[in-house]
């Protein structure tokens, strides 16, 4: 065993022997954030495109979010749920002003706010004399505890029979498929209005028209997953907002704490109405640090006017990609500071480049590059990050042809 506690090396050793094999790691163990850097444990600096999956929605160590965390470990970190904190009123106020939905909870990671979007669902089903159906989209990702991953795609499924019943899936963005698997019956449709890791798909305006009209005149729930998309990421406070579509439950995580851990199951009265006393509950969710933690992350997105800026430096940033007219890309997609640039190959290879040259990004669903910066990233960093992507690309180009 390497001794020397400066390198990476040293740390992915010691991963390696005790920590559960689930990830494959990139090489750096990373020790400090500032702003939109990140520095390894060699004291090499990154700039980040990827804020720890959508989370680091102000970046490392924002002033704001310091004193928070400050003041509020010094007056209460954690209560239980027997009693209410004006930290989670609060922030049930302030999310239902901005989601117009009417009633909140609060989790601790995305899957679980999808867990409990779907137990409140089939509760609002059941009311209605309907079974517990809920139908998810090909390519989509909603988690990985058991529920959601019967939501998700084969993949995820592998090794863990028996996966829970009451699933199926329709294709995204296909109308046709969603006639064929839909019946009065179902309990509600589970969507990203952007898909994450699926490959930064939007979902088509008309086909979320047509999906809204069904539910309503059926009477199933429509559930957004935004969980990756919420809390200013597409330049508005959710994805919804880009479609005017309300849905009748919103799920929130990642962006929602900054980088601590909550999330949040969203819904409308009508879908309230159906929850009793003890239907749900949760130890840590919803705890006074957490929410003293959102509302600042919140207020400072609405006292730096974030939204106007994410839009302009997302549509600036697509289109310089798209300048670069490269035959290696297929697609650039996204909204926001949520870019996908589909790759004509593998995206791995080009990630590792970039990473190797300073610039954090990932690949998901295989050839696709995600980007989801800090909300408060510069165009001046953008540029950095656009120059990397550009040297990288012409560096995997260039191996290719050879
Ligand atoms: C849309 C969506 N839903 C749910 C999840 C699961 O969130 P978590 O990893 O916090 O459980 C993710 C994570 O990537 C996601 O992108």
């Amino acid at each position: 065993m390497e001794k020397n506690h400066k390198t990476n090396s040293y740390y992915h050793q010691l991963d390696q022997e005790y920590y559960l094999p689930v990830f494959k790691r990139f090489p750096q163990a990373m020790q400090k954030g500032e702003v939109c850097w990140l520095w390894d444990v060699e004291g090499k600096k990154y700039l980040d495109t990827l804020a720890g999956i959508a989370v680091n929605t102000l970046g490392y160590q924002h002033p704001e979010m310091l004193k928070t965390i400050r003041e509020q470990s010094e007056k209460l970190l954690h209560i239980s749920n027997f009693f209410v904190s004006p930290e989670q009123v609060k922030l049930a106020e302030k999310l239902s002003e901005i989601s117009k939905m009417s009633r909140l909870f609060f989790t601790n990671s995305g899957a679980e706010s999808v867990e409990g979007a779907i137990k409140v669902a089939r509760k609002y089903a059941h009311s209605k004399g309907k079974d517990g159906t809920i139908v998810s989209f090909s390519q989509s990702f909603h988690g990985r505890t058991m529920a959601t991953i019967a939501t998700g795609q084969k993949k995820y499924q592998k090794g863990f029979d028996p996966i829970p019943q009451g699933f199926a899936q329709a294709k995204f963005n296909d109308w046709e498929s969603v006639k064929k698997v839909a019946d009065k019956n179902i309990a509600a449709f589970l969507i990203e209005p952007i898909q994450g890791e699926g490959g930064i798909n939007p979902v088509d305006k008309n086909f979320l028209q047509k999906l809204k009209a069904f539910c309503d005149r059926n009477d199933n729930l429509l559930i957004f997953d935004e969980v990756q998309t919420g809390i200013g990421r597409t330049g508005k406070w959710f994805a919804k907002d880009h479609y005017q579509i309300e849905p009748d439950i919103m799920t929130l995580a990642k962006g929602l704490g900054g980088g601590i851990p909550v999330g949040a199951i969203a819904c409308n009265e009508k879908v309230a109405e159906a929850v009793d006393f003890g239907d749900h509950g949760t130890t840590f969710g919803g705890n006074p640090l957490a929410c003293a933690v959102a509302l600042t992350v919140i207020d400072v997105i609405e006292k730096e006017k974030l939204l106007e800026k994410v839009q302009q430096n997302g549509d600036w940033f697509r289109q310089e990609i798209k300048n670069l007219h490269a035959d290696e890309i297929k697609e650039v997609r996204g909204l926001g500071l949520m870019t996908g640039i589909e790759l004509h190959f593998e995206a791995k290879d080009l990630v590792m480049d970039m990473l190797e040259n300073g610039v954090i990004a990932n690949a998901t669903a295989g050839n696709v590059v995600r980007m989801v910066p800090p909300l408060i990233i510069s165009k001046e960093e953008l540029t950095i990050a656009l120059e990397t992507f550009k040297k990288s690309l012409q560096k995997i180009k260039t191996a290719h042809v050879q």
